[in-house]
């Protein structure tokens, strides 16, 4: 018999799911696609039945791809896509379409929690400020515009929770992504009776929460049928797919940072205790990993500016085609910035109305340039990110860990190196936030003590990238154009909005 962890992964394209073994070999992946629906300007919603019809395809998938039984698993840790808003009524039907991370509709709800609660306590109690990608405005906007809904309401959970909640019967939801709420103490790793009280939400509609790699139930009989999966696999909390993603890349300690270039940008930062940015401009979260919390900075379009490029500019080229001729271009790209703010943005500017932009074209420039202004613009932005971390009083950063998508290509790690002035260094893991949850799976079914000692076990450090002096002089003049643009702007793009 083996002994094999599953890692599914609730994301906002496809659920996943990842097949590791106890060496953290990844021994089957499958991927099953969901819709996104955008039904009015600033919207993005999700069908939850989608989550579940494809994570229990993605699941009897692998078990099929790997030729094991499922009794080969011994445990199941879930992650996902965070934020996202599912209503539910008293007996476990879906109220209406999942309100996802997104959706950027509850810019009023926002200003409503910050004035019901106040900036301070609000920070002080949850360690975040009220920004329109977080779950409790969402619920503050299904209350005020749709009060029929919200009066069958009988319990709310996060995207991946609802497949936990398929899976094993229980509402649960683990520290990381409950977080994520807004609606949580941070401190005290639980729901905030004060937050939620202020904001008159019901307390039993949120669900029991739980650490990472603690137990939150066992798989149905009903979906060990549906899956192939054996009825009594224990399910840990997982995470949110940030911290899930941290634990897959081993950045688990503080002094390790991770760096995701995905659609979205992450840097994420593990704290030893609670920290708060005293501003709110950085997310403090919990971690996955018991007993730790973790700073994050979120860029909303990163290696999602260079496809949206590709796809408008470049339709159907291969990326490493389109990036190959900016190889050729002087750091700084001659004068070309661009801004990455093509979905709104979240940090360092929490603004669902910020805009994208090119500026200093002049007729010298070619389209190597503008691919290059691309992805320097998402590089600076990350660096705003990293900034504010170095700057939050967590001690020095030992190592930058990098992943995702943009991050194979060996010109933007280049870029990311310069423009931060840092070591980069790649891991053996790819499987991100998946292979994370499976390692916690590891470690709530005994296989690992801990998730440090998960991610020793399992995961190397690969390649380095040191920064170039020449490139970072040049990108240190060109990163102070870069932080002016934003402010200058700003009345611009709220101009163009109300157009
Ligand atoms: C994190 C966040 C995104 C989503 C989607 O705060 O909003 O990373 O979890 O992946």
């Amino acid at each position: 018999m083996k002994s094999l962890f599953l890692g599914i992964d609730v994301s906002t394209t496809g659920s996943k799911a990842l097949l590791v073994d106890e060496q953290g070999t990844v021994v089957a992946s499958a991927v099953s696609e969901h819709s996104i629906s955008t039904p009015k300007p600033l919207w993005s919603e999700q069908d939850p039945q989608e989550w579940w019809d494809a994570s229990q395809k993605s699941i009897r998938q692998v078990i099929k791809e790997a030729g094991i039984k499922g009794d080969d698993i011994k445990g199941i840790g879930l992650t996902g896509q965070m934020h996202g808003l599912v209503m539910m009524d008293a007996a476990g039907k879906v109220l209406r379409p999942a309100i996802l991370w997104n959706d950027q509709r509850t810019g009023e709800e926002c200003e409503e929690i910050t004035r019901m609660v106040g900036f301070e306590k609000l920070l002080a109690l949850c360690g975040n400020k009220a920004l329109t990608g977080f779950t409790a405005p969402k619920i503050l906007w299904v209350r005020k515009h749709e009060p029929e809904i919200y009066a069958k309401t009988a319990h709310i959970l996060l995207p991946k929770d609802y497949v936990r909640l398929q899976l094993t019967g229980d509402y649960a939801v683990d520290k990381a992504d409950g977080s994520g709420m807004i609606l949580f103490d941070l401190k005290k790793r639980t729901w905030s009776k004060e937050i939620i009280d202020i904001l008159e939400i019901p307390e039993s509609w949120l669900p029991k929460s739980f650490e990472g790699s603690e137990v939150t139930g066992v798989v149905t009989a009903k979906a060990a049928e549906l899956t192939g999966l054996k009825a009594g696999t224990p399910v840990v909390g997982g995470g949110g797919d940030q911290a899930a993603q941290a634990v897959g890349v081993g950045a688990v300690t503080p002094g390790i940072v991770a760096l995701t270039l995905g659609t979205s940008g992450v840097v994420f930062a593990t704290t030893p205790s609670p920290l708060i940015e005293p501003q709110g401009r950085l997310h403090a979260f919990c971690h996955s990993v018991p007993g730790a919390w973790h700073f994050m900075g979120v860029m909303l379009s990163a290696a999602g500016s260079l496809r949206w490029y590709r796809d408008t500019l470049a339709p159907g080229m291969n990326y490493d085609d389109l990036l190959a001729p900016a190889a050729d271009i002087p750091a700084g790209s001659e004068g070309l910035l661009f801004l990455p703010y093509l979905t709104g943005e979240r940090t360092p500017h929490p603004d669902p109305l910020a805009r994208g932009a090119f500026v200093g074209l002049t007729i010298r420039h070619t389209k190597a340039h503008m691919t290059r202004s691309v992805i320097e613009g998402v590089s600076f932005g990350l660096r705003d990110s990293m900034e504010l971390i170095k700057n939050a009083g967590l001690g020095k950063i030992k190592q930058v860990r990098v992943s995702g998508g943009g991050a194979r290509s060996p010109l933007w790690r280049q870029m990311l190196s310069d423009v931060m002035n840092s070591e980069l260094v790649t891991v053996n893991t790819t499987e991100g936030a998946a292979f994370g949850a499976a390692l916690l799976a590891g470690v709530g079914v005994g296989t690992w003590k801990s998730v440090e000692e998960s991610c020793n076990a399992t995961i190397k450090t690969l390649d380095k990238t040191t920064a170039n002096p020449a490139a970072v002089k040049t990108y240190e003049k060109v990163y102070q154009q870069y932080i002016a643009l934003y402010p200058a702007l700003k009345p611009s793009f709220t101009g163009l909005s109300e157009l």
